[in-house]
């Protein structure tokens, strides 16, 4: 796609040893955010994994800020997991703090992903994509940045015991990363969290400007993804932004493992939106009740199962979701 090819034109020559690995980074990022936003209004469209700053609009919004965050952890992401894989000659083990007393009770050992050698590769290839020094620019440094803090902050200490038959008089710890699902949740919710400052207008692209630009992003702690306008409330197409509206969109309604965020869908991207919900039920055929007969057959009968699936629709149905008022709130 073609924000992973940004990655590969504009990052330094030198870097090439790593661009597969950032290139998988990069796509491991836009999937964990196809899979966080799967059912919210904006679902991570491909138009939206713009990331670098030349051509096209550019947003400054709260999602904007998720895709610049999600991607640059992916990237450091993977490319800490590659260098613990042993992928890379000049990477391995951050072992800098072997033998130090980490807490009560346990040291440091054994091998910890080397999140530094991620994080500072990830950084040279992801921010090189931004180029302006305006408040868009800064707000994008600061969401690449919040990617990394994440990954950083999910990892997990794993500890081995020490001593007679595993006593565990004492510990050896080491961090390990994630799945890479778990910084993608945290980032979503951090997503929600989101801190808007007031910069687009005033800060010009005077000296005086841009140093009230770094003051303001100073203060705000890099843990946390920060935008600049508000989004659009994603009920409607609008081609200009490439967005595809919520028509014709599936949503969740019954289910035994639905979270609130999935049961609530149909009424966020369908009647929030003044859309109708359509019911439709297909069939599927599948083999069950398989039998083994002596010797030597397998019988399966055919078992029809029937599924009801909801889809957002412009069509008044007389049941089912009533009409809400279109709502602001994305
Ligand atoms: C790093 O890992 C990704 C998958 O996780 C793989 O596609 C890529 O080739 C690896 N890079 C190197 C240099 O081995
Ligand atoms: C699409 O968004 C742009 C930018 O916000 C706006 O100017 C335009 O009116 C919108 N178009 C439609 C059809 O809503």
């Amino acid at each position: 796609s073609r924000s992973v090819n940004n990655f590969l034109m504009t990052g330094p020559k030198a870097y090439l040893i790593y661009s597969s690995s950032v290139a998988a980074g990069a796509q491991s990022g836009i999937e964990e955010c196809k899979y966080q936003f799967a059912w919210d209004r904006w679902n991570c469209p491909e138009r939206a994994l713009q990331l670098s700053s030349h051509g096209g609009l550019r947003s400054a919004n709260r999602e904007t800020a998720f895709v610049h965050a999600i991607s640059s952890a992916g990237v450091m992401y993977t490319l800490t997991r590659n260098c613990s894989l042993g992928d890379f000659d000049n990477c391995g083990c951050d072992d800098s703090r072997n033998g130090q007393l980490g807490g009560q009770g346990w040291l440091w050992g054994g091998c910890s992903d080397n999140v530094g050698f991620g994080e500072a590769i990830s950084k040279q290839f992801v921010d090189a994509l931004e180029t302006g020094q305006d408040a868009r620019a800064a707000m994008n440094l600061h969401n690449n940045e919040a990617g990394r803090k994440a990954v950083k902050g999910t990892m997990k200490r794993t500890c081995k015991c020490h001593g007679v038959s595993g006593s565990c008089t004492t510990q050896t710890c080491w961090l390990q990363l994630p799945e890479f699902r778990e910084v993608g949740a945290h980032l979503k919710e951090k997503y929600h969290a989101a801190l808007k400052v007031d910069l687009l207008q005033g800060a010009g692209n005077s000296a005086a400007g841009r140093g009230a630009i770094a003051d303001t992003f100073r203060s705000i702690s890099t843990r946390e993804l920060v935008h600049l306008e508000d989004s659009p409330d994603y009920c409607l197409e609008n081609k200009t932004l490439g967005l595809l509206g919520t028509e014709g969109r599936e949503c969740l309604r019954r289910g035994r493992s639905l979270g609130r965020w999935e049961r609530r869908s149909c009424r966020r991207l369908c009647g929030d939106c003044g859309l109708a919900v359509e019911e439709r039920r297909a069939e599927t055929v599948s083999s069950c009740n398989c039998k083994f007969h002596w010797c030597c057959a397998v019988r399966c009968e055919q078992c029809r199962r029937r599924v009801t699936k909801y889809f957002c629709s412009r069509a008044e149905r007389p049941r089912g979701g009533a009409a809400h008022k279109p709502a602001r709130k994305p």
